[in-house]
């Protein structure tokens, strides 16, 4: 994971615009956002992150590298090559960028897993980078719901962090208008509420679509996510994790043909979903980075007591694209995690004020 040096507290910047910070703490779930500087783009958070993920692991065992974004640097040359260069990895693999919104980072985990499954990967592993600068404008009601950051994984036989369940997804796509960033454009362009619907229609889809997956495949019984230990969702912002959920419980209660129960409901949002959102929370909105910043948060906090239990994924972007997916929790990710160092990579950032974060915003 790596994330900017510099972060604004949320409560500064609803005082700044005159709102009441409940709004962004209890409304959005916020608490803390990345806010990245101009040296701090798309390749560096990339490179970066993807330094930390490769430590210990022999780089000529890569055969691909695929970057999702939607914050390119350049119309053709893909943040993949920068960071392919950066870091010398080897000449003969596969080098490239994947966009579609916020579900770019999983085309390229799906493209990994599918190629390294089907064999055709021999014994050659992936590095997979998700790296994005949420970037909505100052004054927009976007703007509580900016944030920056990267995840890198490498996706290989045998994983240290998570199995996941090939083939086992649900994918739901429509042609719809709720974000989109025009060329020539530095700003997203979001109709927010109807994002929020399109995500919630998404997630009913693919969920069932993996519901039925999970069937036949014999990982769970009968439809019902209690069967999984936990969830992460694609997180614009915290709350949204929480709408999905609901989401999710009610596409549940209709398919057993019982009353949605909206008490039970949020329990089973604060047992299944509430321990992937602090990080979250502290970093905002990394675009195709986000679900994996709440599965990384996760690990980091229990990764020990779901060792070898299953956990639901959903991945979302806008346009839109969308996938829910599964995998189990491998007994060696409490120690992999660890070498993250999650709350050093925290610890090591500097609070700024709102003027220093709208010279920054001016400058970028
Ligand atoms: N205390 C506590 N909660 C408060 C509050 C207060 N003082 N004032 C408002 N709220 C709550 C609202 O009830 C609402 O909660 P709900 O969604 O559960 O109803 C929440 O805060 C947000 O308020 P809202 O008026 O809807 O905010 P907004 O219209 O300013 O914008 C977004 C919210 C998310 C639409 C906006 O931030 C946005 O466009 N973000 C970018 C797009 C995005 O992230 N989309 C997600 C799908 S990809």
């Amino acid at each position: 994971v790596a994330v900017p040096r510099r972060y604004l507290d949320i409560v500064d910047l609803a005082v700044a615009r005159g709102v009441d910070p409940g709004k962004y703490t209890q409304g959005l779930g916020a608490r803390e956002m990345a806010v990245a500087e101009p040296g701090e783009d798309t390749v560096s958070l990339a490179a970066t992150a993807a330094t930390r993920a490769l430590a210990g692991i022999d780089r000529s065992e890569l055969g691909l590298l695929v970057v999702g974004t939607e914050t390119g640097v350049d119309h053709s040359k893909p943040v993949a090559s920068f960071v392919h260069g950066l870091l010398e990895l080897p000449r003969a693999m596969r080098v490239y960028d994947t966009q579609h919104a916020c579900y770019g980072g999983t085309a390229g985990l799906m493209t990994a897993i599918e190629w390294i499954a089907s064999g055709a990967a021999g014994n050659r592993a992936a590095l997979v980078i998700c790296s994005d600068i949420a970037r909505y404008g100052i004054h927009t009601a976007g703007e509580p719901t900016q944030g920056a950051g990267a995840i890198a994984m490498v996706i290989r036989r045998d994983p240290a962090l998570l199995a996941l369940d090939v083939g086992v997804t649900g994918a739901s796509s429509t042609h719809v208008h709720d974000f989109w960033r025009p060329l020539g454009m530095r700003e997203a362009q979001v109709d927010g509420h109807y994002s929020v619907e399109c995500y919630l229609d998404a997630v009913a889809t693919a969920y069932r679509g993996w519901t039925v997956q999970a069937i036949a495949r014999g990982l769970i019984a009968s439809p019902g996510c209690e069967q999984l230990a936990r969830l992460c969702y694609h997180v614009p912002f915290c709350k949204m994790a929480k709408k999905a959920h609901l989401q999710v419980r009610r596409c549940d209660a209709e398919d057993d043909g019982i009353a949605f129960d909206e008490v039970a409901a949020a329990a089973s949002f604060e047992r299944q979903v509430a321990p992937s959102l602090p990080l979250c929370s502290r970093i905002g909105n990394v675009y195709t980075g986000s679900l994996y910043v709440g599965l990384a948060g996760l690990l980091d906090a229990q990764a020990g007591e779901l060792a070898d239990r299953r956990i639901g994924m959903f991945s979302y972007g806008s346009g839109c694209t969308s996938e829910f997916f599964s995998g189990v929790v491998s007994p060696r990710a409490a120690e992999r995690i660890a070498e993250a160092r999650l709350a050093d990579v925290l610890a090591a950032r500097e609070r700024i004020s709102i003027a220093e974060y709208e010279r920054i915003m001016a400058l970028t």
